[in-house]
C-alpha cells in the first residue's frame, strides 16, 4: 500500500491544502507518467500552483498521500526531491551573469564539484536552451524570452527527474510565446524528463502536453489527451475551456442512443452523449454543444428541403485560411461558425441557415 506503480513519475492520492477557509486544492487524485508532459489547465485561482507547491514540496499537504517516483514524499524535505521548478517571473539574480545563473545550484552542491566540470554543465545547459556563446552576457542585456531560456538552463542543470513550470511563458508576447511552445516541447523530448506545466491558456496546454488535468475550484473535473478533452468533454465547463464551443441550453426529453433536449423555445435538438460524461437524466438541464467548425452554412434559398436554423450574418471575421462567422437565429440563438475561408464567402448581413449533423453535437450535463 506504500508503493505506488513506479510508471508514474508522480502520484497524488486525495491530496488536499487548505489556507485558512479556503481548500485551494480540495482532494484530487492523478497520476503522472514517467517522461510525460503534464499539464493542470483552469483559471486563476482553481489551484494550480498550489498542486505545483505540493509537488515540489514548498507546501504541506492537511490530507492524502503524495508520492514521487513510487515513494511517499511525506517525510522528504523539498530540496532533497529531484524536483526543479521555474516560475513565472523568473527571478534572474541580476549581479550574476549567465553563466553564474545557471551554475547557481551546481556551485550549492556538496561535496562541491571541480570548476571545470561546473563550466562543462553550464555549457551543455546553455546548449540545450540555445544560449551558446551568452555566458558573460547580464540579466538585463537579455530579452525575455532569453531569460526565460536561462531560467530554464538554471532549472535543468541538476538534472531533476521532475521539472515543475509555473505558468512559465504568461510574462512573454504572443509572438514569442507560441516560439517557446515548441522549444518548450521538443525541450522536454530531448531531455526526456516529466514536466508538469501550469497554464490558464487552453491553447498552450493543448499543443503541448501529453496530459492535461482540467481543475475547477481545488479539483480536477476531467483528465486525459488533448484530443480525449477535446472530443469528450465531461461537462459544459470542459467543453467550454478546451477550445471554442456553442451551447444551445434546454431541457432533457429522452435518453436513448441519442439524447433529445428541448430548448425553451420548443426546438427539439438530437446529439449524442459524451463518453465518460457526467450522466444525463430526464429533465436535467442540459446544453447540446457543437464545435464552431462542426456547423455549415447555406445561403437561404439554396437549402433545399434540408433543415436547419435560418438566421443573418451578423459578422465575418477572416483569420486567413478559416473565416469565422457569427449568425443570429431566432431558433436556438447566436452561432458561431468556422468554415475554411475557400468555402465561405457569405458578408453581414447575408439570410443563412446553419445546419449541423446530428452526431456532430454532445448532449452535456449544463453545470
Ligand atoms: N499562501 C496562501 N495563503 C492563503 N491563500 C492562498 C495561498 N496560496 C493560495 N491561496 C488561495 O488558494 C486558492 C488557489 O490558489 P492557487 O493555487 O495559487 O491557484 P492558481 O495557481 O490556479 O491561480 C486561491 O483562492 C488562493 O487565493
Ligand atoms: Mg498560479
Amino acid at each position: 500500500m506504500t508503493q505506488s506503480v513506479v510508471d508514474f513519475d508522480i502520484e497524488f492520492r486525495n491530496v488536499v491544502k487548505t489556507f485558512g477557509s479556503v481548500r485551494a486544492v480540495n482532494g484530487i487524485s492523478f497520476q503522472i507518467p514517467k517522461g510525460s508532459f503534464y499539464s493542470f489547465l483552469g483559471p486563476s485561482g482553481c489551484g494550480k500552483t498550489s498542486s505545483l507547491r505540493l509537488i515540489g514540496g514548498f507546501e504541506q499537504p492537511d490530507g492524502g498521500e503524495i508520492y514521487i517516483a513510487g515513494e511517499s514524499v511525506a517525510q522528504i524535505p523539498s530540496y532533497q526531491r529531484h524536483v526543479n521548478m521555474v516560475f513565472q517571473y523568473y527571478a534572474l539574480f541580476p549581479h550574476m551573469n549567465v553563466a553564474r545563473n545557471v551554475g547557481y545550484g551546481l556551485r550549492q552542491q556538496r561535496p562541491k564539484l571541480l570548476p571545470d566540470e561546473i563550466d562543462k554543465r553550464v555549457k551543455d545547459a546553455l546548449a540545450l536552451v540555445r544560449l551558446s556563446g551568452y555566458e558573460n552576457r547580464r540579466s538585463w542585456e537579455l530579452s525575455g524570452g532569453q531569460q526565460q531560456r536561462v531560467a530554464l538552463a538554471r532549472a535543468l542543470i541538476n538534472k531533476p527527474t521532475v521539472l515543475l513550470l509555473d505558468e512559465p511563458l504568461a510574462a512573454l508576447d504572443r509572438k514569442l510565446r507560441k516560439d517557446m511552445q515548441i522549444e518548450l516541447k521538443t525541450l522536454q523530448r530531448e531531455v526526456g524528463i516529466t514536466f508538469v506545466f501550469v497554464t490558464h491558456d487552453q491553447e498552450e496546454a493543448l499543443s503541448m502536453s501529453d496530459r492535461i488535468a482540467v481543475m475547477r475550484d481545488g479539483k480536477i473535473v476531467q483528465e486525459g489527451s488533448p484530443t480525449e478533452l477535446y472530443n469528450h468533454p465531461v461537462d459544459r465547463y470542459v467543453a467550454g475551456f478546451i477550445g471554442q464551443s456553442n451551447f444551445i441550453p434546454g431541457e432533457v426529453v429522452e435518453v436513448g442512443e441519442r439524447v433529445t433536449v428541448r430548448t425553451p423555445l420548443g426546438v427539439m435538438l438530437s446529439a449524442p452523449g459524451s463518453k465518460d460524461a457526467k450522466p444525463l437524466v430526464e429533465k436535467a438541464k442540459a446544453v447540446v454543444a457543437v464545435r464552431p467548425e462542426r456547423i455549415g452554412l447555406w445561403r437561404e434559398g439554396e437549402a433545399g428541403g434540408q433543415s436547419g436554423f435560418k438566421g443573418r450574418v451578423s459578422q465575418v471575421t477572416f483569420l486567413g485560411d478559416q473565416t469565422e462567422y457569427h449568425v443570429e437565429t431566432e431558433e436556438v440563438g447566436h452561432l458561431l461558425v468556422k468554415l475554411s475561408s475557400g468555402n465561405a464567402g457569405f458578408g453581414g448581413g447575408d439570410s443563412v441557415v446553419a445546419y449541423w449533423n446530428q452526431t456532430a453535437g454532445l448532449a452535456l450535463l449544463d453545470d
